[in-house]
């Protein structure tokens, strides 16, 4: 069994991002071993420390440095609005990183990043490290308005080359971001990976339009957790070959490639489900 190791984190920073969409900058202070380990795509499980919330519950790590890790925490039940507004100072239970990373080929030169919403929490942190490497990397957001567009400011200023879709009429880029991986793909001409992070329609519809043009594609997904640790099957997905894996010990970083694409839809309650608030 894959056993969670709890540590006590303490809140240094936390801020809601200007758009009000309640999405919040949490930073926590963590043992510097956990910084180390941490890699683009893996998540902490957080958990209160008198146990008042009993489920543990799962965040992208969205940065790493020094003895800090940062999140982007997007406030949709008792667990998140409890976490957005502990205080600098506070105590929290964190796990150590856990889950499996984005795969980065050192072949590839040109990352294509497509996010929805909250799903640009993870790739935050891969943009970061694809930059660091001397990566070319293209961020496509897309949301139904400009409120949900998350992680602007960050993806500005690692350098990436930034696109803005939203469904609707406030931006002359109307429409899903999945038209502006169309439009990139017309683009493309140097070998380029996809890596995206959204709602479960959203990241199918990604997949696929890589499966036709013959483009690596990773997938970070997110489902509800209960145990975390690969114990109680809430988490499955059905691969290609027609076995399953845990969202939380085997991904949650997958190769399109290897899911089963028709069955994501079975994935219990997704990224994309949370209501607009
Ligand atoms: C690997 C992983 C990484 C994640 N990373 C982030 C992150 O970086 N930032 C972030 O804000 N959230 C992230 N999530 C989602 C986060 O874990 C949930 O929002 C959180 O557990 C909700 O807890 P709650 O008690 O506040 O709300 P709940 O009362 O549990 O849920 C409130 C509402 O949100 C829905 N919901 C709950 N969990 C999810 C989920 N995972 N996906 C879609 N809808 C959900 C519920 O169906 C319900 O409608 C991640 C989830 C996973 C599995
Ligand atoms: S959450 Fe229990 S097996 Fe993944």
């Amino acid at each position: 069994m894959n056993k969670i190791v709890d540590f006590d984190a303490k809140v240094f920073f936390i801020k809601e991002q200007g758009s009000g969409y309640g999405v919040y900058q949490v930073i926590l202070e963590v043992p510097e071993s956990f910084v180390s380990q941490a890699k683009p795509g893996m998540f902490s499980v957080f958990a209160t420390r008198d146990k008042t919330h009993l489920l543990r519950r799962p965040f992208s790590i969205s940065g790493a440095s020094y003895n800090r890790l940062a999140f982007l925490i997007k406030n949709v039940g008792p667990n998140t609005d409890y976490y957005v507004h502990l205080k600098h100072g506070d105590i929290i239970n964190i796990s150590n990183p856990r889950g499996q990373s984005i795969y980065i080929d050192n072949k590839i030169n040109h990352y294509i990043l497509v996010a929805g919403s909250i799903g640009a929490a993870p790739l935050i942190f891969l943009a970061k490290y694809l930059r660091k490497f001397g990566k070319r990397v293209t961020v496509l957001l897309g949301g139904r308005n400009i409120s949900q567009i998350v992680g602007v400011n960050f993806f500005r200023t690692y350098g990436c080359e930034i696109k803005i879709i939203v469904e609707e009429h406030e931006l002359p880029n109307v429409g899903l971001v999945t038209n502006l991986l169309k439009e990139e793909f017309e683009l493309l001409k140097k070998k380029t990976s996809i890596v995206t992070c959204g709602s479960m329609p959203m990241m199918k519809a990604v997949a696929e339009m890589c499966k036709q043009k013959q483009i690596t594609c990773q997938l970070i997904l997110e489902s509800v957790f209960a145990c975390s640790i690969g114990v109680c099957s809430g988490c499955v997905v059905f691969m290609q070959d027609k076995t399953t894996r845990h969202i939380c010990v085997d991904g949650p970083a997958f190769w399109a490639h290897e899911l089963d694409l028709n069955q994501l839809n079975s994935v219990p309650r997704l990224c994309g489900s949370f209501k607009n608030k």
